[in-house]
């Protein structure tokens, strides 16, 4: 995560937690690719509509007002973090809902989650920005990714990314569009845009402290051959040249700002008459 992990509280033991919330996490999602609306609906109901997947969904505050919003829609949301995982299964059992799952992966087993075309629709909330060149491999938004989730996401799809990380919205951008994404919608304060639609827990403490949020709408389009990354992938890259005149700083990137500010004025100095 941001590095901005509530603090557990006293009693929090984990292996508990995931046994005692075990009816809403798939722990065998692999076994379910192709037949996730029709699996997972409740005993002798009718499949879901559609399967919309939340990659990265943290504590699951956003999936569970999206489940409750659409009840004939199957929500999953996947983590990696088995502590997001525990306390995003609490809140579905917590509110009794038969529409939301949870799935302890990676966004890179997206792949082998789900069939070809199963996604009805995705959403990408705050993921972590792994700022760093050597970890850009890890970001839920890379290219590789991006070519993964065309194959599960049905035609006409939407993806729907947010953050309040600007460098990081510019990375996905190139990214996006080297993957043949169509970008549908975009907006650098998406929230004054669509007031009413659920909050995840990061975009909740984010905008409260004042970040605006950067938002898109993808659908896949055509795409001409495998691409070649050709972007930077350091995100310190994507940093404005006016350092001085930023005034928000995602949770993170103060090191690399504060470094690159004091270079850059250090060589101002050094050439200066
Ligand atoms: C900053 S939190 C945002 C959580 C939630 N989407 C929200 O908006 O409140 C990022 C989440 O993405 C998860 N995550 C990051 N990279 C991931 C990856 N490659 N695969 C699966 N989960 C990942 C982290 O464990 C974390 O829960």
């Amino acid at each position: 995560m941001h590095g901005m992990h509530a603090r557990l509280p006293k009693h929090f033991v984990l292996e508990e937690r995931l046994e005692r919330y075990a009816a809403a996490i798939e722990l065998k999602p692999a076994l379910l690719a192709g037949r996730w609306a029709e699996a997972s609906a409740p005993l002798g109901g009718r499949p879901f509509r559609a399967v919309h997947l939340d990659a990265g969904c943290g504590k699951g505050a956003f999936l569970v007002a999206s489940a409750q919003a659409e009840p004939d829609v199957l929500f999953i949301g996947l983590d990696a973090e088995p502590i997001c995982v525990a306390y995003a299964a609490q809140r579905i059992v917590e509110a009794g809902l038969r529409n939301a799952l949870i799935v302890p992966a990676k966004g890179s087993d997206v792949a082998s989650i789900f069939a070809a075309g199963e996604l009805a629709g995705m959403t990408i909330n705050f993921p972590t920005p792994f700022p760093r060149k050597k970890e850009a491999a890890k970001r839920l938004v890379s290219l590789e990714r991006l070519l993964e989730y065309r194959a599960v996401l049905a035609e006409d799809a939407a993806l729907a990314f947010k953050t309040d990380h600007a460098p990081l919205f510019s990375f996905t951008l190139t990214q996006f569009a080297l993957a043949g994404y169509e970008i549908v919608y975009r907006s650098d304060d998406c929230r004054a845009d669509h007031p009413d639609t659920p909050f995840s827990e990061y975009e909740e403490r984010l905008a409260s402290a004042g970040a605006r949020i950067h938002a898109l709408i993808a659908r896949a389009g055509e795409l001409a051959g495998p691409p070649i990354q050709n972007a930077s992938l350091s995100l310190a890259d994507y940093l404005p040249d006016d350092l001085h005149g930023l005034s928000y700083i995602p949770h993170g990137m103060q090191g690399t700002v504060a470094n690159l500010r004091n270079r850059r004025d250090r060589e101002a100095a050094r050439s200066a008459p």
